[in-house]
């Protein structure tokens, strides 16, 4: 062992918790690890975290594994709200100045979505103002991509998606997938989303309330867009009138993300966007 007395405790926590590492047969765990506890030993030391702290740490996480179950993960939204789950998907995804940024997909996405023609309207009730999209698919020079898969799920005018009420809007409601055209575009008619608070009636909704942290996200719609030769891109696009963009509880709303919805002379309301793909690399991992 290699405790030095002139240490702090929580020095000399880290180096014994380090040392006794050092046969483990699992080397990346074991380095990770002795990274962690030195991080925590150091913050107990700085924040002088005392029994009833610690107390107190211990009953909250217990409650958000409380808090989970097959249909809901406690766990997730914790990790989503206290933006790690976006800082890890921006690391992961790191991609050229000027491409499109990657984020979070969230729980509502439906990979069977229905084939939509260029056009055609996602929204099977009608219920809502409308809103006609005009989508951009380019690469870094400016170039169309053609035939790219644009995937598009969103939540109703009330916040709600399809699969979160089920018997309250008709299947695949507000989902489809367009195929962008020669020129790169493909024209979605849909009705203007509305946003919705995350779940916040657990434990990670208590936190939020604790710490001043509102549950409500900006209204927005969901995009996967893939095209050979390209990575694909998880994204969102964000209605730029709403006031909760600058406190998106997930930490998705990057400003290249925002657009305006505006009106049209003829009733609703009209946006354009350009997604920009980064190229995909020989043998890399295209998601
Ligand atoms: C969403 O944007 O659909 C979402 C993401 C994470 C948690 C809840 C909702
Ligand atoms: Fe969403």
């Amino acid at each position: 062992m290699n405790v030095s007395t002139t240490q702090t405790p929580a020095r000399q926590h880290a180096t014994q918790f380090a040392d006794r590492l050092r046969d483990a047969p699992d080397r990346q765990l074991a380095e990770r690890m002795g990274r962690l506890i030195a991080a925590v030993a150091r913050i107990v030391e700085e924040e002088r975290i005392d029994r009833e702290d610690l107390r107190a740490m211990i009953r909250f996480l217990t409650d958000v594994g409380h808090a989970s179950d097959a249909r809901r993960s406690e766990w997730v939204l914790l990790a989503d709200t206290l933006g790690i789950t976006s800082l890890v998907e921006t690391q992961v995804t790191r991609r050229p100045a000027g491409t499109t940024p990657n984020t979070i997909a969230g729980p509502f996405y439906r990979m069977d979505a229905p084939a939509r023609q260029d056009g055609e309207s996602i929204s099977l009730d009608g219920v809502g103002e409308l809103l006609i999209l005009t989508l951009e698919v380019a690469d870094l020079d400016g170039d169309p991509v053609v035939g790219a898969v644009i995937e598009v799920w969103q939540a109703n005018a009330e916040g709600l998606y399809e699969n979160q009420a089920p018997d309250l809007q008709p299947e695949s409601n507000l989902r489809g997938i367009y195929t962008s055209g020669d020129d790169g575009k493909a024209v979605v008619r849909t009705v203007r989303p509305k946003g919705y608070a995350i779940p916040h009636d657990g434990p990670v909704g208590d936190l939020l309330e604790r710490l001043g942290l509102s549950p409500e996200r900006p209204a927005h719609l969901h995009f996967r867009i893939s095209a050979p030769g390209f990575q694909t891109l998880t994204t969102h696009l964000f209605d730029g009138d709403d006031p909760a963009l600058a406190t998106d509880p997930l930490f998705a709303a990057h400003p290249s993300l925002v657009t305006r919805f505006a009106p049209c002379a003829a009733g609703g309301f009209e946006a354009r966007h350009r997604f920009i793909l980064a190229r995909a690399q020989t043998g890399q991992d295209q998601s």
